[in-house]
Parts: C-alpha cells; structure tokens; sequence
C-alpha cells in the first residue's frame, strides 16, 4: 500500500523549520516559524513556570487520567482570561486541548458532524494550517477579503462587503489580535461592526486566540471579544499558551464554547466530549497544570503578566530597529507600516521570488508569503538581516 505513495509537499512552516536545521551555514537565521526568541536567540522558558513547575513536581501524585474537559479548575481560569466575570453564568463552557491546534482541529470535527454546518470562511490571508485543519474536519473552506492592495494594511470595507456575503449558519474563523500572517488588526470599533455582522448574517464566529498579550496587552486582545460576548449570541474561541506562557511544547490551548443558555451549552458540551474522545480521548495535563498554578497565584499571575510585557515590549522594538535599519539602506520601500502591525509577525511585502532568493543565496529562512517572524530578530542578526533584504530588493 505504501509503495506507490508519491512524496508529500513540505508544510509551509514546520517544513521550513526542517531546511533550516539542515543549513550548514553559521549565519543563518530563522524568521519562519512564530517561536519568540530572546536576544541570544534562546526561546526562553518563563520564570513563572519554572515557579510553577517546582510547585508541580512538590505536589503533584498521580498522573491518572484526566477527564474529556481536562483539569477541573482550568477551565474557569481561560474564561477569566477571555472575559472576567463575563462567561461564569453557565452559558459558557471550556475545555482544555493540546495546542490551539488541537482546540480548532475539536471545533471542526463538533461543527461537521454534530452541528451540522458544511463551511467555514478564513481571511485571505491566513495561518497556513487553518484550510487544513478545516478540511480535515470535512468542511469546506471559502475565503474573505481582508488586506488592501498594497498588501500590509486593512481593507476594513472590503472586509465587512465580503462578511456581508456569508450564508446564514456558516461559520466564521477570525483572529482575535496579532492577525497570523499578517500583524494586520481591526481596531475595537470595528470588532463591534464585526460583531454585529455576523449577528445581523446569524454567522458562527469561531475566534482563533493564539497570541493574547502579544498585541496591546492581556486584558487589551480580549476586548476583541468582548462585542461577541456582550451580544448574547453563540461563539466559539481557541485559546493557545505556546507563545503567551511559552509553553510550545507542552501542547496546551482550550476550547470555550458559548452558548445562548446554560442549557445549550451542557448539551453542546455533551457532544464536544464526544469529539474529544474520538480526537486525542481526554487531554495532556502538564501544560494545564501550569497555566493553572499560574492563574491560580496571585503573585505568579503577576509576574506572568510581566513577563509577557517584556516580550511584547521587545517585539515592538524590533520593528522600529528593522524599520530604521531598512530606511538606512534602502529608499525602494518604506517599511514603516511594520510598526502598525502587532505580534509577532509581520506581512513584509517581500515576493516569492525574494523570498526564495533570501533561503538560497542569504540562509534566511521566511515563510513563502513574505510573513516575517520579528520574535526572530536580534541585535546579532539585524545587520546581516537587513543587508539582504536590500540586496534582494535591489535585484
Ligand atoms: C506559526 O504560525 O508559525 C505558529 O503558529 C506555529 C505553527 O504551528 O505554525
């Protein structure tokens, strides 16, 4: 059966990743994938965790299953994150998954066979693994408009237009900050003309929430959902902790489910379990038990959010550094809007040609659609960086 499989083209990011540790040269640099790395180029781990890890390793004695939903305390804990005090009324229900990945892969198999719906709508462009995700659900996957011509900044009319155009009881997949790939967000006056689209159009929103603090701040992102929230209508979200607690590894996200009653969401809740099982049957504990001795400690909260400042804050300082250093060298674009965007990357405005040209002549590893991981600069890398960017845009 396996002998006449033709080879499988490379993901668009893990598949980089794999080039990259395969280059042999000393100067490479990795912009591909949205890992957060120090100025030592270290994906650190947060000193909250390690706290919260000894606190783990003292207390901890069993490592027995956990239930479908995961561990007991954690779900309450993500919705305090997405909503304080707002989603505590039964309407709202939350499981723990492995990655936000593992929460969308959940929702898609819960919307195509237990709810029924047939498509989801993604923003052209989107997280290269979102189609797949979906498809691999069974639903089918259209797109809406969501970038200008120019390539780096919103179209918000053309958004709201094509939103406009979705069929009621179709499903909607939005970015609730640092829009992955491009760092292109709407403003929180627009999240609530969003909102009310897709109440007015009876859409699902299925929110993606992989970077929250990466943005503005913890509680900032979350005001995206909040107009979601308040208008009483039913709404799903797919939390990840890889990058807010730099957790990658351990493959923790979560599920929340908002229904229109208490009831609903118990029935619905019935169902996810059922997806879970056939999925992964019941969750990972580590990553949760983090996340959880985290926000259940007062002072270990408080350096979390510390700590996701400095990140977010450096971030942010790489993109004026890269956007003063490519004004030095080259007056072929201006880079400033990469100051507008937010998280972690960057749509850059680089083609494919220049793209391909960085990889093979310059080591320098980015995403196909010219989005630019920035958590992947460094005061080391900067220089080389920015030398080839302009020797590619000069060819
Ligand atoms: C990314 O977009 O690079 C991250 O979300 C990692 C991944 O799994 O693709």
């Amino acid at each position: 059966m396996f002998q006449s499989m033709q080879m499988a083209p490379p993901d668009a990011i893990l598949g980089l990743n794999e080039q990259f540790r395969n280059d042999n040269n000393p100067n490479k640099i990795n912009l591909g994938v949205g890992v957060y790395k120090d100025d030592s180029g270290i994906t650190p781990i947060l000193d909250c965790v390690k706290r919260a890890e000894q606190q783990i390793l003292e207390q901890e004695n069993s490592k027995s299953y956990l239930g479908m939903q995961g561990l007991e305390a954690y779900g309450s804990l993500v919705r305090n994150l997405l909503a304080p005090g707002k989603l505590e009324d039964g309407r709202a229900v939350t499981f723990q998954t492995p990655g936000g990945t593992g929460a969308l892969r959940v929702a898609g198999d819960f919307l195509r066979q237990k709810v029924n719906a047939h498509r989801i709508w993604v923003s052209s462009p989107t997280w290269a693994n979102h189609p797949s995700i979906f498809k691999a659900a069974g639903l089918e996957v259209a797109t809406y408009d969501y970038l200008d011509d120019n390539g780096v900044t919103l179209d918000f009319q053309s958004f709201c237009d094509s939103l406009l155009q979705i069929p009621a009881g179709d499903v909607i997949c939005l970015h609730a900050c640092c829009h992955n790939p491009t760092g292109v967000d709407p403003t929180t006056e627009q999240w609530q003309q969003i909102a009310e689209i897709c109440s007015k159009q009876n859409i699902l929103p299925l929110i993606d929430f992989a970077y929250q603090g990466f943005g503005n701040g913890i509680d900032e992102d979350a005001a995206a959902l909040l107009p979601f929230i308040e208008s009483g209508n039913e709404l799903m979200v797919c939390s990840s902790f890889s990058k807010n607690f730099g957790l990658y590894c351990e493959r923790i996200g979560a599920l929340t489910l908002v229904a229109d009653s208490a009831d609903s969401a118990q029935i619905a809740l019935s169902h996810v379990k059922l997806s879970v099982r056939t999925n992964y049957s019941n969750p990972p504990k580590h990553g949760g038990a983090i996340v959880q001795a985290v926000l259940e400690d007062t002072e270990l909260t408080h350096l979390w959010h510390k700590e996701v400042a400095e990140m977010r804050d450096r971030i942010n300082a790489l993109r004026s550094a890269f956007v003063s250093n490519m004004a030095q060298r080259t007056s072929a674009r201006d880079f400033s809007f990469i100051n507008d965007q937010r998280g972690m990357f960057s749509y850059s405005g680089l083609t494919k040609t220049q793209v391909d040209n960085l990889k093979h002549n310059h080591s320098i590893y980015i995403v196909g659609s010219g989005r630019i991981n920035i958590a992947g600069i460094s005061n080391a890398n900067i220089d080389v960086l920015c030398d080839a960017i302009a020797a590619v845009m000069d060819v």
